[in-house]
């Protein structure tokens, strides 16, 4: 078995396949990857384009790269014959997977294609992975999870990497399912694993169907704010460039066969953070925030909403050397600034007029 771990020295790549490169957190990532990380080489996006992708998010890496060492490629995760092609083609010797269906409300609704895109295509990729590697020990499967597979935590305590897995949500319960499967592969077949579990993200090109894009959505088009039960509800807050440099770490020195948690340690009641959005907001704006704040509604609560989520990163900080480099007042500033600079991004993930750029700049795929 490798222990592909090279003390202070990073393992490097040559191809890489990031999945769900066209959604929130993976756009960012491949972002990061050409800018600030120093690889040097190819990164292909592979995406199948559900409503909470677009490739239009890289357009300016695709302006740059595009054809040279930016790759796009639309397929689905779970279609193991597209997924083989592409790797084959590119020569992929790492995988970072991010494609998910990603979002809570979504899940109760629909549970379905949780478990099938987040159950069964993490499957399918590593048996693609496991036919294709076969025995190598140069290569990684790196995945990306959440820190809602751990559960529901009350007023104290943290999510540590051994917390005992308690998901309880039909996202967060396919999350949970495919990270075991990963850790099987590591197990059984000596496959070279890692995985970061990390909090609630935030930044440019979120889907404004999570809490901070649609409160800052909803206040541009002054619409009610809806604040799930008490509004009391913990979550802790995370840039997404952060995010980005965190996974990077893990996939460049991260242990082989180990997880890693990554966090803000930032944690906000709701009801505050959204009070908090409103003043950030209006210091852009002719309104002032009490006329946001007026928007606040409270709504019937989230089916098994879990109360509190709260990292402890102490592991990738401590053998990493990984830390957040964004705090909150300064984070959420970028990204109200981002969203109220590109109002023309939100109409367009909101009906879905992206498919022209697609169709012109990928043909009708
Ligand atoms: P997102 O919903 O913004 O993006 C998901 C991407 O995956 C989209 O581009 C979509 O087109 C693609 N996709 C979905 N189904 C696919 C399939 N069957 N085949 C190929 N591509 C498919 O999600 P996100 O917020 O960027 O989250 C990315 C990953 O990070 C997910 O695995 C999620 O569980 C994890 N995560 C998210 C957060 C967060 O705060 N958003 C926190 C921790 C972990
Ligand atoms: P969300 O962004 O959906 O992330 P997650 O549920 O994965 O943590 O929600 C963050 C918190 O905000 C969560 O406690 C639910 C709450 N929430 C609201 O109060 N109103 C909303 O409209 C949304 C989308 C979320």
């Amino acid at each position: 078995m490798s222990n592909f771990t090279l003390g202070d020295q990073m393992r490097k790549f040559k191809s890489v396949i990031v999945t769900g490169g066209a959604g929130f957190i993976g756009s960012n990532l491949i972002r990061y990857i050409f800018e600030k990380s120093g690889f040097e080489g190819n990164v292909i996006n592979l995406d199948k384009l559900t409503y909470a992708g677009n490739p239009y998010n890289l357009s300016d890496i695709e302006t740059a790269f595009g054809g040279k060492r930016y790759f796009f490629e639309k397929a689905d995760i779970c279609d193991m014959n597209a997924v083989k092609v592409i790797m084959e083609k590119h020569s992929v010797d790492a995988i970072i997977h991010l494609a998910a269906e990603s979002h809570v409300d979504r899940s109760i609704h629909s549970p379905e294609e949780f478990i099938r895109t987040n159950v069964m295509g993490t499957f399918s990729l590593l048996e693609c992975a496991r036919n294709l590697w076969k025995d190598r020990t140069d290569v990684l499967f790196h995945h990306v999870s959440t820190d809602e597979v751990y559960g529901s935590l009350g007023d104290t305590g943290y999510f540590y990497e051994d917390t005992p897995y308690d998901p309880r949500s039909p996202y967060s319960s396919s999350k949970a399912s495919s990270d075991h499967v990963v850790m099987s592969y590591f197990h059984t077949y000596h496959m070279p694993v890692t995985m970061s579990n990390c909090s609630n993200n935030y930044g440019p090109y979120h889907f404004p169907e999570k809490l901070i894009p649609l409160m800052i959505s909803n206040m541009l088009e002054e619409k009610p704010l809806p604040v799930y039960g008490d509004g009391k509800n913990v979550r802790d807050w995370l840039y997404v460039e952060d995010h980005a440099s965190g996974i990077w770490s893990v996939v460049t020195k991260g242990k082989i066969g180990e997880k890693y948690n990554i966090g803000g340690e930032n944690e906000w009641e709701n009801i505050k953070l959204v009070n908090v959005l409103c003043e950030t907001v209006a210091e852009f704006s002719s309104k002032d925030k009490d006329y946001y704040k007026k928007l606040i509604t409270y709504v019937k609560d989230r089916p098994g909403h879990d109360r509190r989520y709260a990292i402890n990163c102490d592991k990738i900080k401590k053998e990493l050397g990984w830390k957040q480099s964004v705090n909150f007042e300064e984070g959420l500033k970028k990204t109200v600034k981002w969203f109220l600079e590109n109002k023309a991004w939100i109409e367009n993930v909101k009906s879905g007029s992206y498919k022209d750029w697609v169709s012109k700049n990928y043909g009708n795929r």
